[in-house]
């Protein structure tokens, strides 16, 4: 198979679709694979690392793309990267259609088959190729909103784990999932009081076990939300509702009950943010005050950790992208029921229902186009 891996072109996106490592398994197997010239610097790998991988350099993004059959993504692809897709390209990256119609009409008129890194599920009801994001964002949360609780960043100017003879700072965070638990994890590590707030008690129940009560954990109503708020010197926001906007659980009016310099992390940004007063920010400028609250809330705190965060995310793709390779997109999707719902256009048409519905548009079984 002939693949190809573009550098990303997304403002700050640091990361690539392909580490050496997964280059070296693909030359392995036979494939050709070109990697665009400097694709890999962002996240600290040299055009020299792939080279001796096995793969070829190629510095003309217009061949590149021209001579691959598959080509491997982190981003969305961009107008101009559309603008390239022709109906023998499969491509293999994060989507996100349903929040971008014009993305998706692009890809419908590309006629080129496009599989989602994030409609990809496993056998324990997970998206095995979110997670290892999910991940790197809860445990950067911690990172963030401690030194967002420093003086100098407008904050209450308060130490995470205290001193001896000094009680740690408390930390609210509100959804216990990937996010969530990676988050609480960090903030356990570093010595501060942890509670986590779910809606769902069997996950609740999951976390008390594994954490023996060293996080408490708190069913999320009303008052629980009111009690953080008067209570807590960081609020991390790591809610999801598949497929829906996150609800706003902290309102402006709240922020009067808050601490002054106390510190609200919104990772659930990229669904709207859990918080009121929630506006997306860049890692360039990432926070701002409102009421004497901080908050953090960039949109992709992965892409800060581009190294990272590339490696968390090429372990997860590797082996959807080897299936790939070797038996080509039918046949790969047709062998996994967990593969097939990442395609989400082929030939024009949409095989994802919950994309369908975004857009009112008819949308195809998945399974009738890999019989
Ligand atoms: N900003 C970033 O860079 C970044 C990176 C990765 C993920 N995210 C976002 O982080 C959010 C969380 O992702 P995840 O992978 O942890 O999701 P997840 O599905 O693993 O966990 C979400 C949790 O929220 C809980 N929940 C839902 N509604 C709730 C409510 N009203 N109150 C309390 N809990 C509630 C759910 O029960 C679930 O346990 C998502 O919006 C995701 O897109 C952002």
């Amino acid at each position: 198979m002939r693949i190809a891996v573009p550098k990303e072109i997304k403002n700050h996106e640091y990361r690539v679709a392909l580490t050496p490592t997964g280059a070296r398994e693909l030359a392995g197997r036979g494939h050709q694979l070109a990697v665009q010239a400097g694709a890999g610097e962002g996240a600290g790998f040299s055009d020299a690392d792939y080279q001796s991988a096995g793969a070829q350099i190629e510095a003309d993004v217009e061949t590149l793309w021209h001579n691959a059959q598959l080509i491997l993504k982190v981003k969305e692809p961009q107008p101009e990267e559309v603008a390239r897709l022709k109906p023998e390209h499969t491509l293999f990256t994060y989507l996100h259609l349903a929040a971008e119609a014009s993305l998706t009409q692009g890809l419908i008129e590309s006629g080129a088959t496009c599989i989602a890194y994030e409609t990809i599920t496993d056998n324990r009801g997970g998206l095995p190729l979110l997670a290892p994001m999910s991940t790197v964002a809860g445990r950067m949360a911690v990172q963030a909103g401690a030194h967002s609780l420093e003086k100098a960043q407008g904050g209450a100017g308060i130490l995470l784990p205290g001193v001896p003879g000094v009680a740690p700072a408390k930390v609210t965070v509100i959804g216990g999932g990937v996010v969530g638990e990676n988050a609480a994890r960090m903030a356990l590590g570093l010595g501060a009081e942890v509670t986590i707030l779910d809606k769902s008690l069997p996950r609740l129940e999951v976390l008390d076990d594994r954490y023996q009560g060293r996080i408490k954990t708190v069913y999320s109503t009303a008052d629980a939300l009111d009690h953080a708020a008067r209570e807590s010197d960081m609020i991390i926001g790591a809610v999801l509702i598949p497929g829906a906007a996150a609800p706003k659980l902290i309102t402006r009016e709240m922020l009067g009950i808050m601490k002054p310099g106390s510190v609200l992390v919104d990772v659930a940004i990229d669904q709207g943010g859990c918080f009121e007063t929630s506006r997306p920010t860049t890692h360039a400028e990432p926070t701002y005050i409102v009421d004497g609250v901080v908050h953090y809330c960039v949109a992709n705190m992965p892409g800060a950790v581009a190294r990272t965060s590339t490696q968390g995310l090429t372990n997860a793709t590797l082996p959807f992208v080897l299936a790939l390779a070797d038996k080509g997109w039918q046949q790969a999707l047709h062998d996994d029921p967990h593969f097939l719902p990442g395609l989400n256009v082929h030939a024009g048409q949409v095989t994802y229902q919950a994309v369908a519905n975004a857009f009112d548009l008819e949308s195809v079984d998945p399974a009738s186009v890999v019989n």
